[in-house]
């Protein structure tokens, strides 16, 4: 009994930091790595009861299915796991956030239908990652931003149709990237991918076989091979629409802007207006065909100061102090975004003298680039500052009190911004 518990002991003893589960086997190599070899074995999940000083674990083909939050929180140390050709369909988020020692990750040849690309964050180290020959479909823009040294990424024969803008840039030491065999989507979308493989230094393999599957025109013809003249970044060009509706007078100013974008796909046209109590977005036209707030009911009242039309006008009647501000003009496509902003401001005159500008409001020495010039007044990059003179009639003056100007009786001045987006 005595040798018995002691020989117990002993084995305990030797075996704790050597454990090895039974389908495994457990080896120090020279360097004093140890590696856990668990391939072939038809395990259903990650073995139990591994050394926690494992730095090499194998479990490719097995029949792992799924991966659990914590998977491989026995091993911590572990530097390169195996594990290809398994039948995993996906993994819970926080099930390789552990292994933040980890250099070589290879999933390939498995089912997976989503990745918890947030584990990534964890992975600073990881410098080899093989995904390909699974079922991914998609990948977030900022999947790989921690991964400053990876080195080579296989994404290869998987259901990849599009990939977000700027999805490799945070990849710093990529020397090698495989995105063959996926059906991609060759809209302008995918444009930047065509630019950044004429650019970069990292090898595309097999770049000529990356192919379109749609549309149509261009399928079978490779990702490198998009078109140019069909893919064109957006401009645009912001002004202020001088009309002056007389109708409109007794009640104010009506101000209008005009936003002009061209590119290829036509861009859309958004607003985004920030005056000194709000900010407001506007996606899109909020007004129908016949002048009514459109779809009913669905236009925030927030929005309802700013009429937005479908050919690129924005007007404000009733145009106030309070509607003082940056108006912003953004134009958006598949290819990129641009946006132009102009500053408008009000601005009282009780100098009947600064009237004689009407006339001619271009040559104005108020106007709106000699007199404020957006850059030296707002670094922030506001754009032009367009100023609208207003007169203030001396009766009306007393009572207004700064508040809202009363234009019922006033010349309007108008200063002429443009800023052009190009
Ligand atoms: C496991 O690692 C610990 C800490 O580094 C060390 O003390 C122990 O000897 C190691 N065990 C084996 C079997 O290498
Ligand atoms: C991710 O790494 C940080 C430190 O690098 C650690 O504190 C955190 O616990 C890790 N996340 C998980 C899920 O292990
Ligand atoms: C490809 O992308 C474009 C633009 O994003 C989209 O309109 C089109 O429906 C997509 N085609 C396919 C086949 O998914
Ligand atoms: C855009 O449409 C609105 C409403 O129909 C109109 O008032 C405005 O003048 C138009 N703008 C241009 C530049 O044609």
């Amino acid at each position: 009994m005595g040798p018995l518990l002691c020989c117990l002991g002993i084995a305990a003893l030797l075996c704790r930091g050597l454990a090895c589960p039974g389908p495994c086997s457990c080896s120090t190599k020279k360097n004093g790595r140890l590696l856990a070899e668990c391939a072939y074995k038809e395990l259903p999940e990650v073995p139990q009861g591994l050394s926690p000083n494992v730095t090499i674990l194998t479990l490719s083909a097995n029949r792992i299915g799924w991966l659990r939050r914590g998977a491989f929180a026995e091993v911590p140390e572990v530097q390169s796991l195996w594990l290809g050709y398994n039948q995993i369909s996906g993994a819970e988020p926080g099930a390789f956030a552990t292994l933040v020692e980890l250099k070589n990750l290879d999933l390939s040849h498995n089912k997976m239908v989503t990745f918890p690309w947030q584990d990534l964050r964890n992975l600073s180290g990881l410098q080899i990652l093989k995904l390909n020959n699974n079922r991914l479909a998609g990948l977030p823009r900022d999947a790989f931003q921690a991964l400053s040294e990876l080195r080579s990424l296989w994404l290869n024969d998987n259901q990849l149709t599009t990939l977000a803008d700027g999805t490799f840039h945070p990849l710093p030491s990529l020397s090698q990237l495989q995105l063959f065999n996926n059906p991609f989507n060759c809209s302008c979308k995918l444009f930047w991918l065509k630019r950044w493989a004429e650019s970069t230094s990292v090898s595309l393999t097999k770049g000529g076989s990356t192919l379109c599957a749609a549309p149509g025109r261009l399928r079978g013809r490779a990702v490198t091979d998009i078109p140019a003249q069909q893919c064109v970044a957006p401009s645009v060009q912001l002004t202020y629409l001088s009309k002056l509706d007389n109708t409109v007078l007794p009640d104010g100013l009506t101000l209008s802007l005009h936003c002009s974008v061209a590119g290829s796909p036509l861009p859309q046209i958004r607003w985004r207006i920030q005056t000194p109590g709000r900010g407001v977005e506007i996606d899109g036209p909020n007004v129908a065909r016949d002048g009514s707030l459109s779809p009913s009911g669905r236009v925030k009242q927030s929005q309802e100061r700013f009429l937005v039309f479908k050919n690129g006008t924005m007007a404000i009647p009733k145009f106030s102090k309070e509607d003082e501000g940056i108006y912003t003009c953004i134009a958006v496509n598949d290819v990129g975004t641009r946006e132009v902003s102009v500053n408008v401001a009000l601005a009282g005159s009780e100098n009947p003298a600064e009237d004689l500008l009407q006339d001619d409001p271009h040559a104005s020495p108020l106007g709106g680039r000699s007199c404020y010039k957006g850059d030296e007044m707002d670094p922030v990059g506001a754009g032009e500052k367009l100023v609208i003179v207003y007169h203030v009639p001396r009766e009306v003056k007393g009572t207004a009190g700064g508040a809202v100007p009363r234009v019922g009786l006033a010349t309007l001045l108008l200063a002429l911004g443009i800023a052009l987006g190009w």
